[in-house]
């Protein structure tokens, strides 16, 4: 039983399919549209959520608007399991990320809207959903100013913090003494330290930077070598949300106890799955579709 509470952005993505893009001034036809909720935020909620079992307690806190796409968005969060008493509404309009599927990858223009609006300077009651935290979740679609807050907040009350920097921002390097997990992708790594090598900087962070490196797997050092998880060989159908799949179940890996190889290992098949269908929440798996796989470890002991 562990409570995993995660602050970040609850958008709606508005999902282009096409086999052109369309240059400067151009229009091309697209192939299909959809709307589907998003966000790095709820999205690792919801991978959360849907690995959850019975006692485990999800929280996510957050904003969305007043608008339809807002009451579509907290009932997507509850449907998964995720207490969204302390998301709040607010007169902007929901955040919403344009994506256009091209050539088995994505582009993503976001708009934060409501998510701009999180500000822990007035929270009151929110802070109580901290108490008895196994693990607290940040991404990068809220405010600088907020994730530090909260980071300063949780350092203080003895609560681990696991922070996925995305997409990078120049300021992100502040919050990694806070933090006790930080998983930049590779180019989000790459941006954050220029001037060191992928070896140096693992050794450095042994056990807290972890480095997703797409279809190559992710790698992180235990402080005596490094170690690299391969990916798991799929052809995907949409890779949308797949990050986000991997933070999620290493955050409830890890709060169930799992060791960070382990945990590791965990969130490669979780975001192997979800690769498999459309949608950035689409393919995220349920813990029995997890165990259903032939790569689930028996080892990992979730009753
Ligand atoms: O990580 C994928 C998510 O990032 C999408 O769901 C979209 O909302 C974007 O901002």
């Amino acid at each position: 039983m562990s409570k995993i509470v995660v602050i970040g952005s609850i958008s709606m993505d508005l999902v282009m399919e096409t086999d052109r893009i369309a240059l400067e001034g151009e229009t091309v036809f697209g192939q299909r549209f959809s709307m589907v909720p998003g966000g790095k935020g709820a999205n690792q909620a919801v991978a959360i959520g849907r690995l959850s079992q019975v006692g485990d307690e999800i929280i996510m806190l957050g904003s969305v608007g007043q608008d339809s796409f807002g009451s579509v968005l907290l009932q997507n969060l509850k449907d998964n399991n995720i207490s969204v008493g302390n998301v709040g509404t607010v007169p902007q309009s929901s955040g919403v990320a344009q994506i256009t599927l091209y050539n088995d990858d994505n582009r993503i223009i976001y708009c934060p809207g409501a998510n701009g609006e999180v500000d822990p300077k007035n929270w009151t009651n929110e802070w109580q959903a901290f108490e008895n935290a196994a693990l607290v979740v940040l991404q990068n679609e809220i405010p600088h100013e907020a994730n530090r807050a909260i980071a300063v907040f949780c350092k203080e009350h003895g609560i681990k913090i696991l922070y996925n920097p995305a997409p990078a921002r120049s300021t992100d390097l502040e919050l990694l003494d806070f933090v006790d997990y930080f998983t930049p992708n590779e180019h989000e790594c790459q941006e954050l330290f220029p001037d060191e090598s992928l070896e140096e900087l693992l050794e450095q962070y042994p056990e807290k930077l972890i480095v997703t490196l797409g279809t190559r797997g992710s790698i992180y050092s235990d402080g005596k070598k490094i170690h690299q998880i391969p990916a798991l060989k799929t052809k995907p159908v949409d890779t949308t949300g797949a990050g986000d799949t991997f933070n999620g179940a290493f955050g409830y890996g890890l709060s169930q106890g799992l060791p960070v190889f382990e945990a590791l290992k965990f969130a490669t098949l979780a975001s192997h799955l979800s690769v498999q269908k459309f949608g950035a929440q689409g393919g995220m798996p349920t813990m029995k579709e997890m165990k259903e796989s032939s790569y689930y470890e028996k080892n990992w002991n979730f009753e």
